[in-house]
């Protein structure tokens, strides 16, 4: 079956078992603060999750297109993909466990026709401190679906997926025990990291196996569902959404159980034919033979490069056929970084001229069958895309200009170019780095011995200039990076929140000093504070410390981060366009938000009590707080 059959089947099978199929969300967001891009099926229901009344009822199934650009590095693999399409389904405290493994199990094995012999499950093994229960229901219903299947199904206890590379699989186990790290869905990862107030649970994940002579055991040690290497590839995810994380870090049930469970069509596409490299399916391997043709040479040769190009082009139709323009800004860099990063491939397999115009409609015929809903602009995408990669080669040709007349400058006799001239090129002119390289091998131009050395160094001086910028007045003499610091610096996020909170919305931080032994804070406020006003402050600071929040960075334009997220700082025109933001609690409605370029604390609970020692004037309508932790 390819893609699109399995797409539809899956949609099918679903709207029998009494679904109703709905239409996926777009994978560009608008104004949500978060996030950028529709990353997973369960994203637009959270709110149904959470326990808001749908109107198409109890039972959902769709097939959502989702993009996580936190996997663009590992593209090139034989799994990764940035886009992919995740297969639904939800129940909204309507069926659970009993009924969704077996579902699960019938689609695999019955409509995909995939041999139960190479289905490999995990179910979560529990987790005391938060008390929650082994998942042995789960497995016991796994138990009886394999034997029905006739698989007599053994099950393991592996805890942390590390051990289990010491022990790999034992003759006739199928269902593996795994800790939080593995078996625990949030949108935040493990249980410790779940958000607060955010849906969660156990889940029981779904492996294909590719077979035993896939494991590299001098690499990943040997082969389990959940270690690295190609002989298991998880195709599906069900997470039994029970739980609730409390503001206090505890969980408690949720008063409607859901089903969340997400499939990854292209995965279970490439399991139906039993190939473990995802690029031969159907809606990826049309592409890649019309890069052999392109470029001449073969796939088996050049498979990371042109399973890179077709991840991204794939990606980049995807998007502008949303509607979605290449820009400086947000989603339109990451569109802007597909498409380039697609070109300067492109340009490795030796294909310099225009391409893309004949690729698109390869992908934007597989993709016919996605609804007008959200391909809202298929017509414009290849226009956009031309457009795009015109653009660009133009800038890499201003580039290799300017190479050559550095060229001309140092003369064929002297050190060559140097690292510091190729940075100068990539920062100027947006030449990259790796194409002046391979121009210079080309051209037969020499390059100094250290030129990687030098670009590196160069490239640090310039990041730690810009980080220098990005901290301003934060940077406030954090003496060491040494664990109690770290916990001083945090503290200081959070005094400064409950100062915002309680005494005046509009103090900022002028100026911070950190020691190993106390933190001080300089803030705008007009008055000296009271007796009660201190206590205010200590005793919502450490509430926070107990509700254990977590801390999170992300890197945001500097317009964004003013204007949408609404980040209070001093020094706007100091910091570069992209700044870094540390926030404590929901990212959604953090209690802190604020520039900075760290470190931190990874959770609140790390830092002890806190206790205020001091307050006296500064300054003229600056007040100073001397603070240490207990
Ligand atoms: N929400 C679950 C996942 O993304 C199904 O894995």
């Amino acid at each position: 079956m390819n893609a699109s059959e399995i797409r539809q089947k899956f949609l099918e099978f679903q709207e029998k078992r009494g679904h109703k199929v709905i239409a996926p969300a777009p994978l560009v967001l608008e104004n949500d603060p978060t996030t950028l891009f529709t990353g997973s099926g369960m994203q637009p229901l959270l709110p149904y999750l959470l326990g808001k009344p749908h109107k198409d009822g109890k039972r959902l199934s769709d097939s959502q297109p989702s993009l996580r650009l936190q996997d663009i590095e590992d593209v090139g693999d034989p799994r990764h993909t940035t886009v992919f399409e995740m297969l639904g389904n939800w129940s909204l405290g309507d069926y659970f466990k009993k009924e969704q493994i077996p579902a699960f199990f019938e689609f695999l094995t019955e409509v995909v026709g995939l041999d139960p012999n190479k289905i490999y499950v995990t179910c979560f093994i529990g987790n005391e401190k938060y008390g929650i229960p082994k998942d042995v229901e789960a497995a016991e219903i796994w138990q009886e679906v394999f034997k029905k299947a006739g698989v007599d199904a053994k099950i393991a206890e592996i805890g942390s997926a590390k051990d289990g590379d010491e022990r790999g699989v034992m003759p006739g186990e199928h269902i593996f025990f795994y800790d939080d790290k593995e078996n625990w869905w949030s949108r935040g990862g493990g249980i410790e990291t779940t958000p607060i107030g955010d849906p969660c649970g156990p889940d029981s994940e779904v492996f294909y196996d590719f077979g035993e002579d896939k494991q590299d055991v001098a690499k990943y040690g040997k082969s389990h569902p959940a270690s690295d290497g190609a002989r298991f590839m998880e195709i599906g995810n069900q997470v039994f959404m029970q739980y609730k994380r409390n503001e206090d870090g505890t969980f408690s049930e949720l008063e409607n159980k859901n089903v969340d469970f997400g499939g990854g069509l292209e995965r279970i596409t490439a399991a139906s034919i039993d190939s473990f490299d995802v690029f031969k399916i159907s809606l990826l391997k049309p592409i890649i033979d019309k890069l052999e043709e392109i470029s001449g040479k073969s796939y088996d040769n050049n498979t990371d490069e042109m399973r890179i190009i077709a991840d991204h082009l794939r990606g980049s139709y995807l998007l502008s056929a949303q509607g979605l323009k290449p820009s400086n800004k947000q989603q339109g860099y990451a569109l802007r970084r597909l498409i380039r990063r697609a070109i300067l491939k492109a340009l490795d397999l030796g294909i310099a001229q225009d391409f893309i115009s004949e690729i698109i409609p390869i992908i934007a015929e597989n993709y016919k069958d996605l609804p007008d809903s959200i391909l809202t602009t298929r017509e414009d995408a290849i226009a956009t895309l031309e457009k795009e990669e015109r653009a660009f080669r133009q800038t890499l040709n201003k580039g290799l200009k300017e190479m050559h007349k550095m060229i001309e400058k140092v003369g064929s006799n002297e050190g060559g170019l140097t690292g510091y001239d190729l940075f100068k090129l990539q920062d100027t002119y947006g030449f990259p780095f790796e194409v002046s390289v391979e121009e210079a091998y080309h051209q037969g131009i020499k390059l100094s011995e250290n030129y990687k050395e030098e670009f590196d160094a160069a490239l640090k001086e310039q990041r730690e200039r810009s980080q220098t910028a990005s901290k301003g007045m934060f940077k406030g003499g954090l003496e060491d990076h040494g664990e109690t610091s770290t916990k001083y610096h945090t503290a200081t996020h959070l005094l400064l929140a409950a100062i915002q909170k309680y005494i005046n919305p509009d103090a900022r931080q002028h100026g911070s000093n950190i020691t190993p032994e106390r933190m001080r804070l300089d803030f705008n406020v007009d008055h000296k504070l009271t007796d009660e006003e201190k206590k205010i402050l200590e005793d919502q600071v450490n509430e926070w410390i107990a509700a254990d929040l977590p801390v999170s960075f992300r890197e945001v334009e500097k317009d964004y981060a003013k204007d949408t997220l609404k980040v209070k700082a001093m020094f706007w025109d100091k910091y570069p366009d992209i700044v870094k933001i540390y926030e404590i609690g929901d990212t959604e409605n953090p209690v802190s938000r604020e520039v900075c370029g760290g470190p931190h604390v990874e959770h609140t609970g790390q830092i002890g009590k806190f206790k205020i020692k001091k307050e006296e004037a500064s300054s003229a309508g600056i007040r100073r707080i001397k603070a240490v932790i207990e």
